[in-house]
């Protein structure tokens, strides 16, 4: 019998794990470490070692192995974080990748390094299970979980609830296809859950008892698909039961002669929702509710082992104080307008801190940033950070009166940029500067573009833009979710780019459309100017670029990007 574990101050937003959870994860461990020595040792072929690595989030990429760490729906303690600086520093060139999906990957790992490295993370309960291979991936959650206005619900809990259910679940071990799940605890869709396999969104119900909207097989990759709402009232006592119906007609019914037809958006779109629904229905009737069910006292008890954050007293103060700074000095208040997000207690906000820097490569995070990420973190927001889906790190609860000597200090440090947001808050995938998969390299014309927009004038008097980039259609760099995204193609042999307008993965899900023949990078950089001189000239006032390209269509920006000088 376990005790059961208390978190303590320093775990403020993070579950609490126990004996059970890190002799799991220390076993583990060794058992890759014989793998890796008897690869090491000739003993395994790299076919016979494939399977191993990649159930612990270990690529083979273009020049190199590619660890992926889990980050539990975003969520760091500053103590994990110095450990990832560590890792940067010792064993890889000295940064870090924040991803998509809320994870870490590190680019340049030795093989013979990976068990000590796996142990390090084990010390400090992570790893890298489940971030790869044909089985429930990360779930990934609101970067403002636990502390936004509208959230009804903590979706951390729910998170950590899928993730013990999902971790090793024998069944969905090996799914057709791999199986990503998003959470967001309110109607506000942060978390893109119209282009997972499952996407959950969380409201009141009638009740007073929060239940989820599900949406199921959404995705992006070659076939993009908006997720169709399977039932709009789960209560939250079932679940796990449905998502596990789910995921048995998935799992039954999906397909496995094909890798390019085996995502559930496939299946969805072959049997129709109806269709769909009729087998999950059919499922969910016949199993053992009993053994699924999800009781208050368990969801009560997960809720329990995360350390929540006890507020100051008298931090509505913090608002008069912040309210004279921003009026003193207007290049803070606008930092402060795009970078903060309003939080439910008051005198506190969420601060979204920028990994995009003016030609910077959007997510990478050095070790000495990392390490003062931690140092703040554990200053101003109870030493707790996360990781967003556009890979940005968030202090989730800061005293509105430190905004001021946070930006400072970020801005020495290459960490102050204001741009949340706007067009050089790009989201770029890895492309062919480390992805073997890859058409074109996605990093040099994030870094072309975020140079070319880097005056913060510019950006704000653009507005709200999601720009994406992706070097491959299997669309890692959710191009087709952006608002202007950018897609790295081969055209006889010679890296280009082709754009698609009018993507969003919000509350108004949308696949952006290409407008036309692929490009060099360079005319792509000059299209994407001229894209957005038509929209500064042709807007409403008060629109956004996805409204004037919803309202005019793509035909005068397809006009502007092929237009000759
Ligand atoms: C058959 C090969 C691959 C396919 C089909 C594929 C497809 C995808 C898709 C569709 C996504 C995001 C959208 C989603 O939620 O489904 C994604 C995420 C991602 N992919 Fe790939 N990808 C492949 C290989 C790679 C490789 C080799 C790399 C690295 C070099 C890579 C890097 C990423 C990254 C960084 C993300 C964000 C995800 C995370 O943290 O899990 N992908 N991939
Ligand atoms: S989108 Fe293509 S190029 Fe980019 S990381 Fe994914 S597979 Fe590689």
């Amino acid at each position: 019998m376990t005790q059961t574990p208390q978190p303590s101050s320093r775990q403020v937003g993070r579950y609490a794990y126990d004996s059970v959870d890190r002799t799991f994860l220390k076993q583990r461990v060794d058992q890759f470490r014989d793998q890796v020595r008897r690869r090491l040792a000739g003993e395994l072929s790299e076919d016979e070692f494939k399977p191993l690595r990649l159930m612990n989030g270990l690529y083979l990429q273009l020049h190199a192995y590619m660890l992926r760490v889990a980050i539990p729906y975003g969520i760091l303690s500053a103590s994990q974080m110095r450990t990832l600086a560590h890792i940067a520093r010792k064993y890889d060139r000295d940064y870090g990748h924040f991803t998509t999906r809320q994870n870490i990957q590190f680019n340049w790992i030795k093989l013979e390094d990976t068990p000590e490295i796996l142990d390090i993370l084990a010390d400090t309960e992570m790893h890298a299970i489940q971030t790869s291979g044909n089985c429930i991936r990360n779930v990934t959650s609101d970067q403002f979980a636990g502390a936004a206005q509208d959230e009804v619900l903590d979706p951390r809990v729910h998170a950590e609830i899928l993730r013990q259910w999902s971790t090793l679940h024998p069944e969905f071990t090996f799914l057709p296809r791999k199986f990503k799940i998003a959470i967001s605890g309110s109607m506000q869709d942060r978390v893109a859950a119209r282009f997972h396999d499952i996407g959950l969104l969380a409201r009141m119900g009638d009740n007073g008892r929060a239940v989820f909207e599900v949406y199921v097989g959404g995705g992006l990759g070659r076939t993009p698909v908006i997720g169709t709402l399977l039932t709009s009232e789960l209560p939250e006592e079932d679940l796990i039961a449905y998502l596990e119906a789910v995921l048995r007609v998935y799992n039954e019914y999906g397909r496995r002669d094909n890798m390019y037809k085996a995502r559930i958006k496939i299946l969805v779109q072959a049997l129709g929702a109806e269709g769909f629904r009729e087998k999950v229905d059919a499922e969910f009737a016949a199993m053992d509710r009993a053994r699924y069910h999800l009781p208050p006292e368990i969801v009560e008890a997960i809720r329990a082992r995360f350390g929540a954050p006890v507020f100051d007293a008298d931090a509505a103060q913090a608002e008069q104080a912040l309210a004279l700074r921003l009026k003193a000095d207007p290049e803070f208040a606008a930092w402060v307008r795009t970078n903060t997000h309003p939080h439910k207690q008051k005198g506190y906000c969420s601060l979204t801190i920028s990994c995009k820097p003016a030609g910077g490569i959007p997510g990478d995070v050095t070790s000495a940033q990392m390490d003062l990420l931690a140092d703040l973190a554990d200053r101003y927001s109870f030493g707790e950070l996360r990781i967003t889906h556009l890979q940005n790190v968030v202090l989730g609860h800061v005293r509105q009166d430190h905004l001021f000597e946070l930006w400072q200090i970020l801005q020495l440090n290459g960490l102050g940029t204001p741009n949340i947001g706007l067009i050089t808050d790009i989201i770029a995938c890895p492309g062919l500067d480390y992805c073997s998969l890859a058409n074109a390299r996605s990093i040099p014309i994030a870094q072309k573009l975020s140079a070319r927009f880097a005056d913060a004038g510019l950006q704000r008097e653009i507005g709200s833009l999601r720009l994406n980039i992706s070097g491959c259609i299997n669309a890692c760099g959710h191009h087709h979710a952006g608002h202007i995204g950018i897609l790295g193609v081969d055209k006889r042999g010679e890296e280009a780019f082709q754009i698609t307008l009018g993507g969003s993965s919000g509350d108004l899900p949308s696949i952006g459309q290409i407008i036309g023949s692929a490009m060099s990078e360079d005319e792509t950089v000059d299209a994407i100017v001229r894209i957005i001189d038509t929209y500064l000239a042709q807007r409403a006032p008060g629109e956004h670029f996805i409204e004037t390209c919803r309202r005019l269509g793509t035909a005068p920006f397809k006009d502007a990007a092929y237009a000759v000088a």
